[in-house]
């Protein structure tokens, strides 16, 4: 807790107790709760009114507390979560109901969402989903899609009826980890830090382009409260971090030169009390601004200065695929549709911004953290530490939401820095601005597209060129220029395919992995010219999908073919019931309405799972103690998706016992094998697998010592470990083992790495071992003369192979949606500009209509019990499904996403729209 220069006390109650804080005049309630009463259960997400994270009750009514000074709730009855948690009869109810709508995923949002919901209830016991709308508007969740907070809090009143259901692989169990987050005790990156940490403040670059100078760093660091200043001469190892070998390229403090807009420069650490006052304009630096590209066509024109000289015409790297003759087969096609197509920059938005905290512990660097990588974050900070790994322990917090951009470090490299500079345990967590300015992106695009079919609707050729700005430095954009020709063709049998990608620098903050690795980018492209095609062909859009649609059996653009397991065809005829109903109702619609039409879209999708081409390995690692604890060392980052569920519901159905059987210990680089990061809709698929070979491995240990058949039953009862065959019950006692060094007598440690094998000049090859398929329907409404569009429900039908836990699909799926929703009408960054989100928009409780979720199982045959991954899959459809229904609605082709209300209305006027 930090030192209090000029306080004045302030009396209030605090969850009942009453309270006394010495804080600074007009301190943010927010801050006192935290920082001086220990209430981590309020979460900080913009620090300005924009989010609602920080929800709690005074006298009984919602407030943000960030923008209530302390000093206010002098005299009054201050309510958080945590209190309510504990006995409050709404919050009650909503702790059962959050956790069986499966409300929570990250659970960043879920205190401000609980309380706001709390005080609904109040007002109203059983409230309609209008009401909930209103009543939970001011509080932002990212990974939900808001539709099961809604039935959460409607169905509230009904808590006490609700049945737990099974929790076994198959069953829509309620998460393993849902209790902590619907009673506020799970504990984000910015909540872990010990009392009296000091806070590191990184110094940035107000420029995206500019030479820089220190001034007296030593008399800055001499000043009051300050314990140090780094710069890159305090970097002992490589100044220097990326996510790819040979791509290893952005600093952890520029030197001379800054390349973006909020890159890092120094990094100043002290007491709590000064870093809060400290004013960056303060610290001695001296900037020259210089021209900066900040687009595609800047950083391509003749004779650009380029971002690194060792990358010529401004091109980090670029993708490639093709497949028979694509301009042959465009020539002789009858219908060829082509087009121009723009994306923007998109901020992940998580509403946990970057936090954690570090300290040395006995000669090892030790960082707690929000991450989506441990073994990544321990790799790179041992390269910019320049010490062994071993030396390195990382030990992830909750993570409120990833999405992508925390695979990346962000805070790691400051704190280690910090922490081994000064011996003492220090904090940082990013403002919102700060995370929005200088974390990555999803990249912008630039995408001609040429697609052709002949008179009967067959495919004939596809042409597809696609520049992404790939900002200042690598991150992930090799990923994403190698992976877009790929998945361009979409999920359809086309002979004839040529797909280049070019990854472009420019001034602008680093892109990198955002859900999809620009993949829904490009679904955008070609699934609107899809339509366009169709249309000219006089065919239905959904027919003419089905007679394309992808076969087992048939080869991908790649040339590799899956003999079963494809699941386009399925999925886009789980919508047709759906999709006749949509065409009926929207006929209606327009003939009784003048100034708005409703449409309905489709669109299909894919997705390869895990690394392209490339090795790709988890490992897992479990264990029988003597007395009986089956323990699982379950390393995969849950970030709200739920692997800390899915991943022990396979591990047990493979050992053979219930889930409750299982002690869990999660994510910890001392002492859970590295089972690779969270990232392109792996952990079930690849992490599913590690686990499920640990689960078999291990059984087949005791089988073995029972001396019993493959089909026997495990029982573990009371920490005695029992083997059923047939007729013959027998006893296995463990303690009789000699246990080792981990204290387990019997343990089993297995790797998966799916089988891929490298593609060759033209993309051919075995990218993935699994694809995931997805179709999805919206119906849109278009406001004439105001260019709104307003999608008005949504149909998801998605192949997962075999649904571990449908709950979670169906949270995977409608977050997804939400996330395309803003990406297709709302959502653009622009640097400098949209660096908050008051000014960036992401959709709200009110923007996302009701979404039925369909779940296909095709099974896959490289899959644990057949499982595919979805993370990535949930959004590639939705924007160009929404697209289309604007298409369908009016005959005007939206190019240019976001398709902001201006956009909009301009191509309508351009189409002849009054
Ligand atoms: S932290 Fe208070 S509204 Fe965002
Ligand atoms: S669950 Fe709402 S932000 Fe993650």
């Amino acid at each position: 807790m930090d030192k209090v220069a000029t306080s004045q006390v302030t009396g209030f109650t605090l969850n009942n107790a009453p309270v006394q804080v010495a804080a600074r005049p007009g301190e943010r309630l927010s801050q006192a709760l935290r920082e001086r009463l220990g209430a981590r259960d309020v979460k900080i997400g913009c620090n300005a009114g924009d989010c609602g994270a920080c929800t709690v009750l005074v006298d009984g009514a919602p407030v943000c507390a960030c923008l209530m000074p302390v000093q206010q709730a002098a005299g009054r009855r201050v309510e958080t979560l945590a209190g309510l948690a504990q006995g409050d009869p709404d919050a009650l109810r909503l702790k059962e109901s959050f956790q069986h709508h499966q409300a929570a995923q990250c659970g960043i949002c879920t205190p401000g969402m609980m309380v706001s919901a709390v005080a609904l209830l109040r007002a109203e016991p059983q409230p309609d989903v209008a009401q909930v709308q209103d009543a939970l508007g001011g509080v932002l969740c990212r990974c939900t899609g808001y539709r099961k907070i809604i039935d959460a809090v409607v169905g509230a009143h009904a808590a006490d009826t609700l049945q737990e259901a099974a929790q076994e692989l198959g069953a829509p169990a309620r998460r393993f980890d849902g209790k902590a987050k619907v009673e506020g005790r799970d504990l984000f990156g910015d909540d872990v830090a010990p009392e009296g940490a000091l806070v590191a403040r990184v110094i940035r670059s107000p420029y995206p382009h500019a030479r820089f100078s220190f001034g007296d760093l030593s008399a800055f660091a001499a000043r009051a409260g300050v314990e140090a200043v780094l710069t890159a001469a305090d970097v002992k190892g490589l100044n220097a971090y990326g996510v790819i070998p040979g791509f290893i390229d952005q600093p952890v403090f520029a030197v001379d030169t800054v390349l973006f807009r909020g890159e890092a420069v120094a990094c100043v650490v002290g007491d709590a009390e000064t870093m809060l006052a400290l004013d960056p304009a303060d610290f001695p630096v001296s900037w020259e601004p210089l021209d900066a590209l900040m687009t595609v066509p800047q950083a391509l024109a003749e004779g650009a200065p380029l971002l690194h000289s060792d990358r010529p015409g401004n091109i980090m790297c670029g993708g490639f695929v093709a497949c028979g003759d694509a301009e042959a087969a465009l020539a002789a096609a009858d219908v060829v549709v082509d087009g121009f197509y723009e994306t923007s920059f998109v901020e992940h938005a998580y509403i946990e911004p970057e936090a954690g905290w570090a300290e040395v512990v006995e000669g090892r660097v030790v960082v707690q953290a929000c991450t989506q990588a441990t073994g990544m974050d321990r790799e790179t900070l041992a390269q910019v530490l320049g010490i062994d790994r071993a030396d390195i322990r990382i030990l992830p917090t909750a993570v409120g939401g990833g999405f992508g951009s925390k695979i990346d470090v962000s805070v790691q490299p400051f704190l280690a820095l910090a922490a081994l500079r000064t011996g003492r345990a220090v904090r940082m967590c990013y403002t919102r601005v700060e995370s929005m300015q200088s974390t990555t992106k999803r990249h912008p695009a630039r995408i001609d597209i040429r697609v052709g079919a002949k008179a009967d609707g067959t495919l004939a050729g596809l042409s597809f060129h696609g520049d992404f700005n790939t900002g200042s430095y690598a991150s992930w954009g090799p990923t994403v220029a190698n992976r877009v020709p790929v998945h361009a063709s979409g999920p359809y049998f086309i002979r004839d395919y040529r797909a280049q990608s070019r990854a472009v620098h420019t001034h602008c903050p680093p892109s990198g992995a955002f859900r999809g690795f620009g993949v829904p980018q490009s679904a955008i492209a070609q699934e609107t010219a899809f339509d366009v095609l169709a249309d000219r062909l006089g065919m239905d859009p959904l027919e003419f999908r089905l007679k394309n649609a992808l076969r087992d059996g048939q080869p991908t653009v790649c040339g590799q073919v899956f003999e079963q397991g494809v699941g386009i065809h399925a999925c886009l005829e789980a919508l047709k019931p759906a999709y006749q109903a949509a065409k009926r109702a929207c006929a209606v619609f327009n003939a009784e309405n003048d100034g708005v039409r409703r449409g309905v879209g489709v669109a299909g999708g894919w997705y390869g799972c895990g690394n392209t081409s490339l090795p790709n390995p988890s490992t897992f690692k479990a264990g029988l103690r003597p007395d009986g604890t089956l323990v699982l060392h379950q390393g995969a980052m849950d970030i709200g998706q739920g692997s800390n569920t899915v991943i022990v519901q396979i591990f047990a159905r493979a050992f053979g016992v219930p889930v409750a059987d299982v002690t869990v210990l999660g994510a910890d680089t001392d002492i859970t094998p590295d089972a690779g990061k969270t990232s392109a809709s792996r952990q079930t698929f690849v992490s599913g697998n590690a686990a499920r070979l640990t689960g078999e491995a291990l059984r087949a240990h005791v089988l073995q010592l029972a001396n019993a058949s493959d089909g026997a039953e495990i029982i573990l009862n009371d920490g005695h470990l029992h083997v059923r065959d047939a007729d013959r019950v027998q006893h296995v006692d463990l303690s009789r083992l000699e246990a080792d060094p981990e204290g387990y007598a019997l343990k089993a440690v297995k790797t998966y790495d799916p089988p891929v094998a490298p593609m060759d000049g033209n993309g051919q090859g075995v990218p993935y071992a699994q694809f995931g398929y997805a179709a999805h329907l919206c119906v849109a409404e278009i406001d004439l003369k105001l260019g709104q569009v307003t999608p008005v429900s949504f149909t998801a039908a998605h192949d997962v192979g075999r649904a571990i836990n449908p709950l979670l699909v169906e949270g995977q799926v409608q977050g997804g949606i939400a996330q395309g929703l803003g990406m297709a009408l709302m959502e653009e960054f622009i640097p400098g500009r949209t660096e908050n989100l008051h000014d960036y928009l992401i959709p709200t409780i009110g923007d996302v209509p009701p979404i039925e979720t369909l779940i296909l199982e095709i099974e896959d045959a490289h899959g644990p019990y057949g499982a595919k991954g979805l993370g990535e899959h949930v959004l590639i459809p939705t924007a160009p499904a929404i697209f289309n229904a604007v298409y369908n609605a009016t005959g005007v082709r939206l190019m240019h996403a976001p398709a902001t209300p201006a956009r909009v209305r301009a191509a309508l006027k351009e189409a002849g729209y009054a």
